[in-house]
């Protein structure tokens, strides 16, 4: 009986360590957060933004934990394949290519890519920026859009660690435009007032969509992260935390 009193209590107390510990998993998430409105840091170096709510919301729903890290955008794919990070939450469009060497939950955000000029500049269309000096973030799909007008490794194309940099280096003279995600350009120049720049749209761009993005082959997290996401999309969370950042 004894026996049998002390073998309960040691798969109790293993059952209890083990609960602890499933309950203490945190899913680390990085994050490039120089992405306003997507991810930006605050006064006290929070990681914060439209992606850190949608995916917090959708987490919470899900019953798991996720910790934000300010994450550089260069190398931050790799970080899921060193285990370092289990998910990118940093506005990261769903392509093909990517895909190929990791996986995305369902599409959070649609968007696409807009031009960036002065107000003054004779550059009206996307055509117009051959044999121009073009801004882009390194490796984003706005250095692919313009790899495709200039070719890949065209000297006019400038690559910046960050898009703010680059729409910064736009300012000061640097290049003739600047192509980036319509989001972070539209918050850059309404945080620029006094800026004089404008943007330009065109038809050729393609619709992308923004997914969060896990180590290839983590089907078990990226079940959870698209059961939150569905479950904010119809529970009208999803729309609260998209008013709170670009209105109606
Ligand atoms: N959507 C673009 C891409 O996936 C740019 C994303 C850049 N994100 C960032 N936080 N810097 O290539």
């Amino acid at each position: 009986m004894r026996s049998m009193n002390r073998l309960f209590a040691a798969v109790l107390g293993l059952a209890l360590v083990a609960g602890a510990q499933a309950a203490e998993k945190v899913y680390q998430v990085a994050s490039d957060a120089a992405y306003a409105p997507f991810e930006w840091q605050d006064k006290n170096q929070k990681v914060v933004g439209f992606d850190i709510d949608v995916l917090s919301a959708a987490a919470a729903k899900a019953g798991i934990k996720v910790q934000f890290h300010n994450t550089p955008w260069e190398g931050i794919f790799a970080t899921l394949a060193t285990g370092d990070r289990d998910i990118v939450a940093s506005a990261v469009t769903i392509t093909p290519e990517r895909k190929q060497t990791m996986d995305f939950s369902d599409p959070y955000f649609e968007a696409k890519q807009l031009i960036a000029v002065t107000a003054n500049s004779p550059i009206k269309r996307f055509a117009d920026l051959k044999g121009k000096k073009v801004g882009v973030q390194t490796g984003t799909t706005g250095d692919e859009v313009v790899q495709k007008l200039l070719g890949k490794t065209s000297p006019n194309i400038k690559r910046f660690e960050s898009t703010p940099l680059a729409l910064q280096e736009l300012l000061s003279g640097g290049v003739d435009a600047v192509v980036a995600d319509n989001g972070v350009v539209v918050n850059f120049l309404a945080n620029n007032k006094n800026a004089k720049l404008k943007t330009l749209d065109d038809p050729s761009f393609a619709k992308e969509h923004y997914g969060f993005a896990v180590k290839k082959g983590n089907k078990d997290l990226l079940a959870k992260i698209n059961k939150g996401l569905a479950t904010i999309k119809a529970d009208g969370t999803y729309d609260k935390i998209y008013r709170k950042y670009f209105g109606n």
